[in-house]
This record gives structure tokens, sequence and C-alpha cells, in this order.
């Protein structure tokens, strides 16, 4: 059975929604604890404007502060040739690019049409040549749009087509605001996969209406291995209304471990970094293994 790669996107889908700024000092110290945890990738910010994401507006600091660990890959979302040069001048491992499915959530999210967006790429693409750095590209709401309702199927394969003759190298299919149920992700999964074998492909849930895990669990059956997940199930999109956390990290890392599918993750070092997130914050945060602690936990005889 293959090792899971857990992308962690709580320091940028997490921290970029929060009502509060989280100082630069705490921000690089999460990461430096994430990077101890042995989790495959850590989106560790985005080089978006400042106005758009103000959250996020030290992304160059922050990437200069954290000390990289060679086992776990630094990847950062970029939404346009701009992001993309900062990201390289700070030595990132990936980028990931972002782009809609449906035309209403690109105009809100990122002032451009989709077919706009490929052309950035494209751009995007060529400055990126030559540096090793490996792109992937997020495609939101893959799954249903808050706007539009329903993407079709074939919409979204001619999206991850697009991408992949463009020169992208790896996909990830975003249910932006967990509209996702797992009959449906399953179908895409096994669409995907038969089509693009070589193409890795990670899978991004919210937890909006409770089916994260049941979508994760519904990927993994299909043959997904690749995850986003948020530690303590921060993040949220602020131009998808409605959304909320993302599939919970530690969460999902329990139930692949329970299953005895190895994440790589060390699990307990894991849900003491989630025991740091309220302090970071300020508020409780919706994981659950956090509070309950793991099934192997027991409890003396009333
Ligand atoms: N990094 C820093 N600054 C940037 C930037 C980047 N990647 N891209 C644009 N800017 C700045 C420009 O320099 C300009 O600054 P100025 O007003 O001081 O001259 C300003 O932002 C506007 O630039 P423009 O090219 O007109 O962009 P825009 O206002 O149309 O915004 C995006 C487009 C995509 C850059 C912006 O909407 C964005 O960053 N969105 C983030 C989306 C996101 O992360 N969503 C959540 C995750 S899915
Ligand atoms: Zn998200």
């Amino acid at each position: 059975m293959k090792q899971l790669q857990i992308n962690e996107v709580a320091p940028r889908d997490g921290l970029q929604i929060e009502a509060v700024f989280v100082p630069t000092e705490q921000k690089i110290q999460l990461i430096n604890a994430l990077l101890a945890t042995g989790l495959a990738r850590i989106e560790a910010t985005s080089f978006t404007s400042p106005k758009a994401i103000p959250n996020l507006r030290d992304a160059e600091e922050v990437l200069r502060g954290i000390t990289r660990r060679p086992e776990t890959r630094i990847t950062v979302l970029v939404p346009n040739e701009k992001g993309c040069e900062r990201a390289l001048s700070c030595g990132v491992d990936e980028i990931n690019l972002v782009m809609s499915a449906s035309e209403s959530h690109s105009r809100v999210n990122l002032r451009m049409t989709p077919e706009q967006s490929l052309e950035k790429f494209a751009n995007i693409l060529q400055i990126a040549s030559g540096s090793g750095v490996f792109i992937n590209a997020s495609l939101s709401t893959a799954f249903g749009c808050p706007f539009e309702g329903d993407i079709p199927m074939d919409q979204v394969l001619r999206r991850v087509d697009q991408l992949i003759n463009l020169g992208i190298q790896g996909i990830t299919l975003c249910d932006t605001t967990g509209m996702a149920n797992p009959a449906q992700v399953g179908n895409l999964c096994e669409a995907v996969l038969q089509r693009w074998p070589d193409t890795p492909f990670t899978l991004h849930f919210h937890n909006t209406r409770g089916m994260g895990l049941a979508n994760a669990l519904a990927a993994w059956q299909a043959g997904i291995i690749r995850f986003d997940a948020s530690l303590g199930g921060l993040g949220g999109c602020p131009y998808a209304p409605g959304a909320t956390g993302n599939v919970c990290t530690e969460d999902l890392v329990h139930m692949f471990e329970q299953m005895g599918v190895n994440t790589g993750v060390d699990l307990d070092r894991l849900l003491s970094v989630a025991a740091t997130l309220p302090d970071l914050v300020g508020h409780d945060t919706p994981g659950q293994v956090v509070r309950a602690g793991k099934a192997d936990r027991r409890y003396a005889m009333p």
C-alpha cells in the first residue's frame, strides 16, 4: 500500500481567512513545528496582492524565517506572474497556481476568466522554466460552485486537459465550499486517474457540510494518495460565500493511520501542534481528535 502524501495548508488556506493577522514570528514557529511532523508538503503562504489577502502580506519574511527540512517540500500559492517571481526569489520547491472551474468564482476570486487564467499560466510556466520548481495547479469549484451550482464533469475534465497540455505538472481538484459527496468524488477521481495515470492528482476538501473525511476516503478508494488538509480544520476561501474549514489534518491522519494506511506523519506531534492553534488564532478549532484523543485512548472504569 502506498504511503499517503499530506500537504498541510493551514498556514495558507487557514490563516488567509482568519479575523486576526497572525504575527510573522508566530507563523514561522507554526511552520517550523509542522516541519517536525514528517508531512510531505506544507503550503506555507501565498504570493498574492496584499490588498486581496492582507493576512499573508508577510510571505517573503515567513519563507526566509523558516528552517527547511529535506523531507518536506515547501509550496506556495501564486495567482499571477508577479507572484511567481516573488516565489522563485524565495527558493520554494513548488508553486501552486489557482484557477476556477467555474466562470463566476473565477471572476470573483481572481478577477479573470478561466481562459485568462490559462494565458497567465502559460506566462508563469515560461518564467519558472529552468528553475526546477514543480508547478501544480489547483482547480477551485471542481465539485460545484457557490454561484453556479453543479459543474458538469466534462467541464472539469476539459480544464484538466487544458492544464496538462499547457505543461502543468500536478493538479489539485478542490471542493472549495464543501459541495462534493463521496459518490461524485469517486467518479471524478476514477475518471482522471484512468485518463492521466502519470499525473500526480491531489484532492482538496472542505468540511463545510461534514463530508470532508468521507470524501477523502472515497478519493483514496479510487486510488488517490495525495491530500491537502488543514491543521485544526482551519480555512476557507474569502471569495466563496459560505466557505468554512478544510478537512482537518490531524483527523485525516488519524483516520488513515487507524485503517493501517501510512501517512508518514507523527500524529502525536501533529496533535500537539494542533493544540497550540486556539491561542494563535483566538478561537476554538473544529478538529475532533485533538479533543477526543486518539481511538486508543482508554479511560478508568467509573
Ligand atoms: N503580489 C503582490 N502584489 C500584487 C500581486 C502579487 N502577486 N499581484 C498584483 N499585485 C498588486 C499590484 O502591484 C497592484 O498594486 P498597486 O495597486 O499598488 O499598483 C495591485 O496589486 C493590483 O494589481 P492588478 O494586477 O490590477 O491585480 P488585481 O487587483 O486585479 O488582483 C489578483 C488580481 C489575482 C492579484 C488578486 O485578486 C489576488 O491576489 N487574489 C488572491 C486570490 C486568493 O488568494 N484567493 C484565495 C485563495 S483561492
Ligand atoms: Zn480551500
